[in-house]
């Protein structure tokens, strides 16, 4: 029987990791199906069981799930229970469920390999301090920064993160107007708020022309962050497909045991 293998989120329709699995699948030869799955929250534990009780292999896990499968699992891994989210969902042979997240690693391939930024003794700041933002810490200090700074519109939620990672690196915690006079080599936007089109207060003086700015969103067009970003003077900006692609490959190799490569999948999809 062919492997099966799927997303769950809510709203799902617009995911493109059946497109990006499908592709890995040909590139290494392998026959499996997945497929886009939508979950409504109040369902997540009674439909996450019916899915694993009819034999699927693995799952991806998006928005607004990421958070509450951590409890539904039989097992986190660590950088899963670190981030206090799952994006990555496999079955091992006992039939024991396993959390992984991918997100972390997937964003600093795209970063390092895919587009050269460099992070050792650079300035860093992220903007947002939900759980994507509690995803990519950890791999971001591991690079050992200059500094890693969060700025976040309620403070305290980006106290508390930097208060949890303080001894993985230098890392500290503000609202957007404390940026005011600031210069970073780059920014990650993790707020949400480019799904209603926003773009919180952020000062523009955080921006100059050395700055590489990294929205962790990804639209067909430009994203606000992106189009704000480049007003600004920005030396580049970057959309999250390559994160997508490639926090996608890690789940592939976790589940299939191939690495797949992503340039021929990337090629496929806006920059
Ligand atoms: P995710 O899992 O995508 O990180 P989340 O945990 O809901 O989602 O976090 C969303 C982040 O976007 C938060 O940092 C949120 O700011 P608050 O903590 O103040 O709510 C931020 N965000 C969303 N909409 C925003 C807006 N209009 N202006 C500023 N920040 C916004």
């Amino acid at each position: 029987m062919t492997d099966r293998y799927g997303v769950i989120g809510h709203p799902i329709s617009h995911s493109k990791s059946p497109v990006i699995h499908q592709q890995f699948a040909s590139q290494a030869m392998q026959e499996l199906s997945y497929e886009a799955i939508d979950i409504a929250p109040d369902n997540l534990a009674e439909e996450l069981n019916t899915l694993i009780d009819s034999g699927v292999k693995g799952l991806n896990v998006t928005v607004p799930h990421k958070n509450a499968i951590t409890d539904l699992v039989d097992q986190l891994s660590e950088r899963a229970e670190l981030a206090g989210a799952v994006n990555t969902i496999s079955i091992d042979r006992h039939g024991g469920v396993v959390g992984d997240n991918t997100d972390g690693v997937g964003l600093f391939r795209d970063l390092t390999t895919n587009l050269g930024i460099e992070l050792a003794d650079r300035h860093l700041l992220i903007l947002g301090a939900g759980g994507a933002t509690r995803g990519i810490v950890p791999m971001l200090l591991d690079a050992q920064p200059a500094s890693l700074r969060i700025a976040n519109r309620t403070v305290q939620k980006a106290d508390d993160i930097a208060e949890q990672f303080a001894d993985l690196g230098e890392i500290t915690a503000c609202q957007f107007d404390d940026l005011d006079g600031l210069h970073f080599d780059l920014i990650i936007n993790a707020t949400s708020a480019g799904l209603t089109g926003e773009v919180p207060p952020f000062p523009g003086s955080i921006i100059d022309a050395n700055t590489v700015c990294y929205d962790l969103s990804y639209s067909m067009g430009d994203t606000p962050f992106c189009v704000w970003a480049a007003e600004q003077g920005a030396a580049e900006t970057h959309q999250g497909w390559g994160m997508l692609v490639e926090q996608a490959a890690e789940s592939f190799l976790i589940w299939r045991g191939v690495r797949p490569d992503t340039s021929p999948v990337r090629a496929l999809l806006p920059e």
